[in-house]
């Protein structure tokens, strides 16, 4: 089998973006745009691929790990100037080299295996992926004579009026035979409009050679989409947002509202899950069947368990057992774990804490870095005093423990099995099994005393 390599480009600054921060490294859906590309082209089988970097090289080279070889462009001279970059590592291989842009992030690996396919099937020494639009400004033209063969590309800027009408667009991506790529690069000039090297000229390059050139022409213009500005960044966006939703559909979640729910690419959804409007699930989140999630939150990196209902609130790299009842508004920060049955209520904050099953918090609440129990029932207003301004410390309720409303419990502080805290109490020893603590100031009542206070006199 003919061997396979890929060239993905991303050294360009992407200044037309008018950001900080590199162009290739903006997020789709949270992930950066050439790892989008990465995480396509690495379905196919590939003896080697080389990512050309620039601006912002190191980031680039963490962002996509060891998955890859890297060459260093260090001036941006143009598309063909970066494929050159490569020639140390790819130039005396023989084989196909498929070239990718690390700006056009959705392109799937179904088009990538397509081209290659069709490249190698007809023995040609280019293949352009090319795509249809009646809207092409910005893109490089397909230009074929007249027995429709692709003779070159004509870059928008160097484009005449005729060449701008034309519908066909370089979609930036090629299969090339390896060898005939890296002599036809030598030739390449960068006499045009933006004084570059451009790629696509290579088109041209071989033709003169007489070379067998051919252009596979997916339906899928939506795929091709190459993201220069933010304008672009968006379409991006909602083209991939609406793939991902898509997919969870097919595979039985309910989403009631696709348009405004926003699920990255490694999230796990179990059928029959709902899923309600302007809810966004990041990074390795799963979440197990029949649970029910938004409106209006976020969840991140979290274990969702099965029939657990999430409304209006806020979850982090946190375990939420089965039949879990949350929010609204609740708030549940790093390093939590939440057994089944659990009940986090309005207004609840939770941080490093382990909930036991069937253990309530039910209203305004915030408890941190404590270990609570089986069945402990939180009262209204209770606080895990945790902290003292330089360290954090551990707060203990242990299993059926009852804390009234409105308790401080000054951590650390052990509250014992099955014991009651009575409301208002502030608690700074441990509280034995079985007792209940009452720690308020004793009420005082002075009869008659109202009267006499709305009777006093002006003076
Ligand atoms: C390019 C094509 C155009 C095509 C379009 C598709 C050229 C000359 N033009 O135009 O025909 O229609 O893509 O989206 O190739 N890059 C480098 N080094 C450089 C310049 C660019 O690595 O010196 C990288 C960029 O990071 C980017 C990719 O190459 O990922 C494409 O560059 P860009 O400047 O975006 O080219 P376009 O103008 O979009
Ligand atoms: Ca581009």
């Amino acid at each position: 089998m003919t061997k396979r390599y890929a060239v993905i480009l991303a050294a360009g600054q992407g200044t037309r973006m008018k950001s900080k921060l590199y162009k290739v490294l903006h997020p789709v859906v949270g992930r950066p745009m050439v790892k989008h590309v990465m995480d396509q082209l690495n379905a196919i089988q590939l003896d080697k691929t080389v990512t050309i970097v620039g601006f912002g090289a190191e980031k680039v080279i963490d962002t996509l790990g060891n998955v890859c070889e890297f060459a260093v462009q260090e001036e941006q001279l143009g598309t063909g100037h970066a494929v050159l970059q490569a020639a140390d590592i790819l130039k005396d291989l023989d084989g196909t080299t498929i070239v990718v842009c690390g700006d056009t992030p959705l392109i799937t690996e179904e088009t990538y295996r397509a081209l290659f396919e069709q490249h190698e099937k007809e023995g040609a020494s280019a293949t352009i992926l090319t795509a249809s639009t009646p809207n092409p400004a910005g893109y490089g033209r397909v230009i074929r004579n007249k027995d429709n063969e692709v003779e070159r590309v004509v870059e928008h800027k160097d484009a005449n009026a005729e060449e701008l009408l034309v519908e066909e667009i370089n979609t930036g991506t090629y299969c090339f035979d390896n060898q005939a790529l890296f002599s036809a690069l030598q030739e390449v000039s960068n006499d045009n409009a933006q004084g570059e090297y451009y790629l696509p000229d290579v088109i041209e390059i071989l033709r003169g050679q007489e070379k067998k050139v051919s252009a596979f022409l997916t339906p899928n213009f939506d795929e091709t989409l190459g993201v220069n500005d933010r304008v672009a960044l968006a379409q991006a966006e909602k083209t991939m947002k609406q793939r991902i939703n898509e997919r969870h559909m097919r595979n039985g979640v309910a989403i009631i509202d696709p348009d405004n729910t926003y699920i990255h690419p490694d999230v796990v959804i179990e059928s029959d899950v709902t899923i309600h409007p302007g809810t966004i699930i990041k990074g390795e989140t799963t979440i197990k069947t029949d649970a029910e999630i938004g409106p209006n939150s976020e969840i991140s990196n979290c274990y969702i368990g099965e029939g657990t209902v999430v409304k209006q609130s806020v979850a982090n790299d946190s375990k939420i057992g089965n039949r879990v009842k949350i929010g609204p508004f609740a708030h549940i920060r790093p390093d939590s774990t939440i057994g089944d049955d659990a009940k986090l209520g309005n207004f609840t904050e939770i941080k490093k804490t382990s909930l036991g099953n069937g253990s309530k918090i039910s209203h305004l609440s915030y408890i941190g870095d404590a270990n609570v129990g089986d069945n402990v029932n939180i009262g209204c207003g209770t606080i895990t005093v945790n902290y003292d301004g330089k360290n954090k410390f551990l707060t203990t309720i242990e299993d059926d423990a009852f804390i009234g409303c409105n308790s401080n419990l000054i951590a650390p502080v052990t509250i014992g099995k099955g014991s009651y805290v009575a409301a208002g109490s502030t608690i700074t020893n441990n509280v034995p099994d079985d007792a209940l603590s009452i720690a308020r100031a004793k009420q005082t009542n002075k009869e008659g005393y109202a009267t006499k206070f709305k009777n006093r006199k002006k003076d």
